[in-house]
């Protein structure tokens, strides 16, 4: 039985933000908020998942995202075992399957994975009784980065999203953090333009929820948040560009573009960035940019997931 103000946390996984309901989102950042000030204490350290074990499964290279689970699972006390795709036995050829099934019998509470094919969360899922969190799978979806952009941008407009404007420029068509993003901020009343080269426009986006643009001044004209994304030539299977300096020279943010935005516009880049490709230096540095704020809201929400993914059923046996 549900009790008076009490959230119950009902999802085993997240594999996508468009599973989520603005409930859960603001539940999640009320969380990734109660939990940030863990971060600035003499002792970064809280004993509320003392005896849970989190594997951390990266089988594609991750700076940010990786550390901060690290980061988040031992502020909070939990235990890590971490494997990569060269470490493991993967190497000697064991599919994705038996690799998850191995790790599933070692009964960890939560598996955090990566993985360049979209859908292997999906997929792992499906196997396993524990928690599945979704760090990224190819193409398809990056929940946890496109919550870290809605909690930075949290920090700066409080709970008011409703009506504004936000951009995402760059190599939409490649990235899993503009299709996760996208399902958030139209859950949260936010109004998403897109703005890419013709060429890295992603498949079928006539019918996605976004204004289209491919000139970046316009993009940017009076919007209160712009997202900046990285050209992933990793997952470009043909020259879809033909110059990364032409490329540079129409789509890479500078301060003069900034003129045409709200005056406290917000820039945000899930990182890694390329400084001059993809945002200009005098960007990256100026106070309009939030990038490393991104990375501290990282470990803050990636506190809330893991808290709440792997203590779910420990929620509902309490009452
Ligand atoms: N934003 C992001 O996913 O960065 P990493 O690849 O460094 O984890």
């Amino acid at each position: 039985m549900q009790k008076e103000n009490t959230f119950y946390w009902q999802h085993k996984d997240l594999l996508d933000t468009d599973q989520l309901s603005c409930s859960d989102v603001y539940h999640l950042l009320d969380t990734a908020n109660s939990l940030n000030e863990i971060s600035n204490r003499t002792i970064k350290k809280v004993p509320i998942l003392r005896g849970k074990n989190i594997v951390l499964f990266f089988s594609e290279p991750s700076t940010r995202t990786k550390i901060s689970f690290e980061i988040a699972s031992k502020r909070l006390s939990a235990d890590t075992i971490s494997i990569n795709a060269s470490s493991s036995s993967l190497q000697k050829g064991e599919s994705l399957k038996d690799t998850g099934l191995t790790l599933q019998a070692m009964n960890p509470d939560c598996i955090v994975i990566r993985h360049a094919s979209s859908g292997a969360a999906q997929f792992l899922a499906d196997l396993f009784e524990c928690s599945v969190i979704n760090a990224g799978d190819g193409w398809h979806a990056h929940p946890t980065q496109a919550l870290v952009d809605i909690f930075s941008l949290q920090q700066i407009w409080g709970k008011q999203f409703k009506g504004k404007e936000v951009v995402i420029v760059g190599d939409t068509a490649h990235s899993r953090v503009c299709r996760s993003n996208i399902s958030l901020l139209n859950l949260l009343g936010v109004n998403v333009r897109l703005c890419s080269p013709r060429t890295l426009l992603p498949a079928g986006v006539e019918s996605w929820p976004v204004e289209i643009y491919t000139d970046l001044q316009q993009a940017v004209t009076n919007v209160d948040a712009i997202i900046c994304l990285r050209v992933q030539f990793e997952r470009q299977k043909f020259g879809l560009l033909p110059d990364i300096h032409e490329y540079a020279l129409r789509f890479c943010l500078t301060p003069e573009h900034l003129l045409f935005a709200k005056p406290d516009v917000k820039v945000l880049h899930p990182g890694p960035f390329l400084r001059g490709i993809d945002l200009s230096s005098a960007v990256v540095d100026s106070s309009h940019s939030l990038v490393f704020d991104q990375v501290a809201a990282g470990v803050a929400i990636r506190m809330a997931v893991l808290f709440l993914f792997s203590t779910r059923n420990d929620n509902w046996s309490s009452d």
